[in-house]
């Protein structure tokens, strides 16, 4: 690796599995200072010590749980120059099924997470030592574009799109110079998928015709283009959406 996030100190929520994880390897192979920040204290403190980065318990949908990180990166860490805000959750509920509880509990994580997490990382950004800057990048989905039956999963990854555009316009027309992207993968063959595929062996067969390509991403993959809008390289990127999606999103259906 190239050292691309040399001197770098990035946050990555839901990093204790799947593409999140992936993206906490390659930042740490790149140099950069990560922190793991998840629910899921077993796997994310094995991760984090596997590859050097520090682990950290936050609930993304839980205002009480991002002011005691934003505490903890001021005291160890005195700047902010990353943030993925990665986490994300399904609930497998169509319109029909989904229930009050289901699209909340959906939406907390989803979209509430996203904000509290962009709010956390401008107000550490703008304190950064050498002069308020960094980079947001938000995790959407090629679900922004095609939905899918989990109704609240397919607007909460439309949601993403407009967060990300506000805080970027926000940030940008402030001059804070902190750029904000959202990024959308395909299907990724992680836990989640890898579990779905375990129930019912046709789905992995349908999540590779949906790109043209005629496979699944990686997570690797999606950690690249992470790295790239993380980076200084990316300087004249924000507002935007940057698709990992092997051309998904730009064909009709297979006749
Ligand atoms: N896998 C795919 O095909 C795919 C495609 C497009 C977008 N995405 C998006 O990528 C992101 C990661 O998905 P994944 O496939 O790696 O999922 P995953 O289930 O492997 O990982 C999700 C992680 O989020 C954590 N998490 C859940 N609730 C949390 C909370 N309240 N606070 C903090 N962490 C929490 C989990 O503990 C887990 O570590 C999600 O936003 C998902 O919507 C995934």
């Amino acid at each position: 690796m190239s050292d691309r996030l040399q001197k770098k100190v990035a946050v990555i929520t839901g990093a204790a599995s799947g593409i999140g994880e992936g993206m906490v390897r390659r930042f740490c192979a790149e140099g950069a200072q990560v922190i793991l920040a998840d629910v899921d204290e077993a796997n994310g403190s094995r991760i984090a010590a596997e590859c050097g980065a520090d682990f950290a318990l936050l609930d993304v949908s839980s205002a009480d749980s991002w002011q005691l990180l934003e505490k903890k990166i001021r005291d160890d860490e005195g700047r902010l120059d990353i943030l993925v805000n990665n986490a994300g959750v399904v609930t497998g509920l169509d319109i029909t099924a989904v229930t009050v509880d289901a699209w909340q509990q959906l939406m907390s994580i989803n979209l509430l997470g996203m904000m509290l997490g962009c709010q956390t990382a401008i107000s550490l950004m703008r304190d950064n030592p050498g002069g308020s800057g960094g980079s947001i990048i938000n995790t959407a989905s090629s679900t922004s574009y095609l939905a899918i039956p989990d109704v609240a999963y397919t607007t909460s990854k439309a949601g993403v799109v407009g967060l990300t555009k506000s805080v970027a316009v926000h940030c940008a027309n402030e001059g804070f110079n902190i750029r904000c992207n959202s990024i959308h993968p395909g299907a990724t063959l992680t836990n989640i998928l890898k579990t779905a595929i375990e129930q019912a062996p046709e789905v992995e067969e349908a999540c590779n015709k949906m790109s043209p390509l005629n496979r699944m991403g990686t997570v690797e993959e999606v950690a690249a283009m992470a790295v790239f809008l993380a980076s200084d390289e990316a300087s004249f990127c924000t507002a935007g959406q940057y698709a990992v999606e092997g051309g998904t999103v730009s064909q009709h259906p297979k006749m």
